[in-house]
């Protein structure tokens, strides 16, 4: 069936209906109807404000209006699959609802700084909540950073390089997600500006005031060009890339957990809850959810890679290409969502298995490089005291020993230098405590670390706080 369209006027035959079909934008952009009735609402009070459509009118629009949002949030509001978009099926069941007058809400606006206007106020609300949910994951390493006495091997090339503690460790994780949702929010602040009243391209004749606008539904203010503002996706495209970075970086997580909980590693345990079994090996306890995760960054890196391409070579203004903005870049929050909801739980609910963990760390020589330091701090100068330790190594590989196994005597056989202090000096856990630079692994650095990161967790959550009372209040005005 051909659908009714918003400008039908100019032609002399119907369009075919799968020209209706193909350009049709409505599968993706039905998600967008609220945000679409919030703009008009906004855009009706301005028109009547600035006495562009007379105070009757806009109020009739306005009362009509107000009725589509109770449908939308009711379920009530039925969508026209035959119409182009939710742009056309909004302003359509206006009409149906207030007749004719309807006609007057689209003075001084166009689709093409209308979509992009709803788009942003939808990705606003999608973004706070990503930020919240990357939150959580923090929240739940925040946890496992606490236990501070726990030593784990630290790995550089997944070879035993230097004992760490689970702190540090966790911490690492923390400071990248810490990036991560500082991106999104400040793609946030970046994107809230309002295109609204950008027309369509160039501007408009009626006197609107789109600084009232830029308000009423919440912006900053009002974009600054209106060109730019038609044909702007860099807000949609960076958040494409920060859902990506977020991603690569739950993709090592899940990586990490599916290694440590292997029967090689054994360092942890995924809960039952959140693992899988085999249909034909019974014994099997398989980390899916994790590698799902890993899995699935594929498809939000693809994404991005959507948006460069769709937007790359695009002369200005508008044009049809930028409708292909929506699904890629909802596609890759909604998977983003999933997986850090999935992570968060999977990080909740490990477990440690210390006795391996403490088995493994006496593994592989990691305190090799602070007997060096023993021997330098001694006399030796750093690359000297390097090669007495490569050699007693090799000692210890023939003799299948610990460096902390040897007699005095045998150090002593390497360097003069060795005393009796050695032992506690390349303890694991001085080895730990010693570095105790900025940043580093020590007790004293990582706690510092933990209560900046807690700082930073709870500093987000005010702002995510603030910023969506202040997009409810101006919901709530708006329908008032
Ligand atoms: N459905 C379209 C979109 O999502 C609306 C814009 C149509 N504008 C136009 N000039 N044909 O981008």
């Amino acid at each position: 069936m051909v659908g009714r369209t918003l400008w039908s006027g100019r032609f002399d035959g119907d369009v075919d209906s799968s020209t209706l079909e193909f350009t049709s934008s409505l599968d993706v952009d039905a998600a967008l109807s609220f945000y679409d009735v919030m703009g008009s609402l906004a855009h009706v009070k301005m028109l009547k404000e600035c006495k562009i459509i007379p105070d009757e009118d806009a109020d009739v629009i306005i009362n009509g209006l107000k009725k589509i949002r109770s449908e939308i949030e009711s379920g009530e509001f039925k969508i026209d699959r035959s119409l182009e978009d939710i742009h056309t099926n909004i302003e359509f069941r206006l009409t149906d609802i207030v007749g004719h007058i309807g006609g007057k809400l689209h003075t001084a606006r166009s689709r093409n700084d209308q979509v992009v206007t709803d788009f942003k106020m939808y990705l606003r609300d999608v973004v706070l909540n990503i930020v919240s949910l990357i939150d959580e994951l923090i929240n739940a390493l925040i946890e496992i950073a606490k236990k501070e006495d726990l030593i784990i091997p630290g790995f550089t090339h997944t070879q035993h390089a230097q004992p760490v503690t689970i702190a540090q460790h966790a911490l690492a994780h923390i400071f990248k997600l810490e990036r991560d949702a500082s991106r999104f929010l400040e793609a946030f602040d970046r994107m809230n500006y309002c295109p609204l009243g950008s027309a369509a391209l160039a501007g408009t004749t009626y006197p609107i005031d789109r600084i009232m606008v830029a308000e009423a539904l919440g912006f900053k203010a009002p974009t600054q060009n209106s060109m730019d503002s038609v044909s702007d996706r860099d807000f949609a495209t960076e958040l494409a890339f920060c859902s990506s970075l977020t991603a690569i970086h739950l993709s090592s997580m899940a990586e990490e957990l599916i290694n440590w909980s292997s029967q090689e590693f054994n360092f942890i345990e995924m809960d039952d809850a959140y693992t899988t079994g085999s249909s034909i090996m019974p014994q099997k306890k398989n980390p899916d959810i994790a590698e799902l995760i890993r899995g699935k960054t594929g498809s939000i890196i693809g994404n991005l890679v959507t948006m460069l391409v769709m937007i790359k070579g695009l002369p200005l203004s508008y044009n049809r290409d930028l409708q292909e903005d929506k699904a890629p870049v909802m596609l890759s929050l909604e998977s983003l969502h999933k997986c850090l909801v999935m992570m968060s739980k999977i990080v909740s609910t490990l477990r440690f298995n210390e006795n391996v963990i403490a088995s493994k760390v006496a593994l592989g020589f990691i305190n090799a490089t602070d007997l060096a330091d023993y021997l330098a701090i001694r006399g030796l100068t750093f690359r000297e005291a390097h090669g007495v330790v490569g050699t007693i190594v090799r000692y210890c590989i023939e003799g299948k020993k610990n460096l902390e196994d040897l007699s005095l005597g045998e150090f002593k056989e390497f360097s003069e230098l060795f005393e009796d202090d050695v032992y506690d000096y390349i303890s694991m856990k001085s080895c730990v405590e010693r570095r105790n630079s900025f940043g580093g692994t020590s007790t004293q650095s990582t706690s510092v670390q933990l209560d900046h990161a807690i700082q930073n967790y709870a500093r987000r959550k005010d702002i995510i706080k603030k910023e969506s009372n202040f997009i409810n209040a101006c919901w709530s005005k708006l329908i008032s």
